[in-house]
């Protein structure tokens, strides 16, 4: 397969993997998705909190059509764009059983080149991968963007996810299953009590972003820790908090988290309580989970 020189020259990609990386999720898996009481739960409550009776809204990456079928409890019209033919087969088909499916148009279409025929109220997207890695939140929301002001002009709709804040953690991470040694990438379930964990400091915050502003896609970064504890530092633990809405009234907030994303190191360090720990690393969003790992550099200071 024939690499090409991404913008960022530390760094490549296979074309074909820029192209499809995370971009189609296979039917059986959205039944997980459907599942996930805590993503559901979140997105419900934050679609019942923006979206207003009357609003038009856009869902970008429908899938089964469970978001747009939130939003339609309120608004008037909703567009629903799905790229994968099964999905639109299959929303169309569970849209039929819900009360309030009638009220949204499903669209097949690339999210990268649609625009609605009317401006919109709210814009949902769900392509959230931990670390904005895989799938193409960042760049849809800027082309969209983008593409929108230029057609509509006037101010942007208000977007769900509102915005993403990214933090890095070192840990120790038990890397041996029933005896095999194996250190490998692994997801954890945010927050709760991870046995299999050690942290050896708080996590630190490598971005914010607040979609209805300029966007980066880099994210370069170098951080120094002070560890608390003495151990094995082994791997890297990915932290992606979803900000999904704003309370206009109250200003409390909805959020969401990823999977925490556990990476394991190139070469552990044997650590001592109070040692310096400097992390560098440089990956753009919607790359691979490779890409992040294989750039990340980890010394004692
Ligand atoms: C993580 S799923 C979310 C599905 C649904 N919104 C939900 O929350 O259950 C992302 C969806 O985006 C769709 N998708 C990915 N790239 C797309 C694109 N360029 N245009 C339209 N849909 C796309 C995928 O096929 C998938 O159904």
């Amino acid at each position: 397969m024939p690499l090409i020189e991404n913008a960022d020259k530390n760094q490549t990609l296979h074309p074909e993997e820029d192209c499809y990386l995370g971009q189609f999720i296979p039917l059986q898996y959205h039944h997980h998705m459907l599942m996930d009481d805590y993503r559901m739960n979140a997105f419900k409550a934050a679609i019942d909190e923006a979206v207003f009776p009357g609003a038009k809204v856009l869902d970008l990456g429908g899938g089964t059509g469970v978001l747009s079928w939130f939003a339609a409890a309120k608004a008037d019209k909703i567009w629903c764009v799905e790229l994968n033919p099964e999905l639109i087969r299959e929303a169309r088909r569970l849209l039929k059983l819900n009360h309030g499916g009638e009220k949204i148009e499903l669209v097949h279409a690339d999210a990268f080149e649609y625009l609605p025929p009317e401006p919109v109220d709210i814009v949902i997207c769900e392509m959230l991968h931990p670390g904005m890695l895989r799938e193409k939140q960042i760049h849809l929301i800027k082309s969209f963007k983008d593409r929108y002001n230029q057609h509509f002009g006037g101010s942007l709709p208000r977007f769900i996810p509102e915005a993403v804040i990214m933090a890095v953690q070192p840990l120790q991470q038990i890397q041996r299953f029933t005896g095999f040694h194996a250190p490998i990438i692994q997801f954890q379930q945010p927050g709760g009590i991870h046995n299999d964990t050690l942290e050896f400091c708080p996590p630190q915050v490598y971005s914010t972003i607040d979609y209805s502003e300029k966007i980066s896609e880099q994210f370069c970064w170098k951080g120094i820790f002070k560890l608390e504890q003495d151990g094995e530092v082994n791997a890297l633990r990915f932290i992606t908090k979803n900000i999904l809405s704003i309370s206009l009234t109250d200003h409390s907030i909805i959020e969401w988290q990823n999977h925490y994303l556990i990476l394991p190191l190139a070469k552990p360090l044997q650590a001592e309580a109070g040692n310096l720990l400097k992390i560098t690393f440089n990956y753009q969003a919607g790359g691979s989970l490779a890409h992040l790992q294989n750039g990340i550099t980890a010394i004692l200071a």
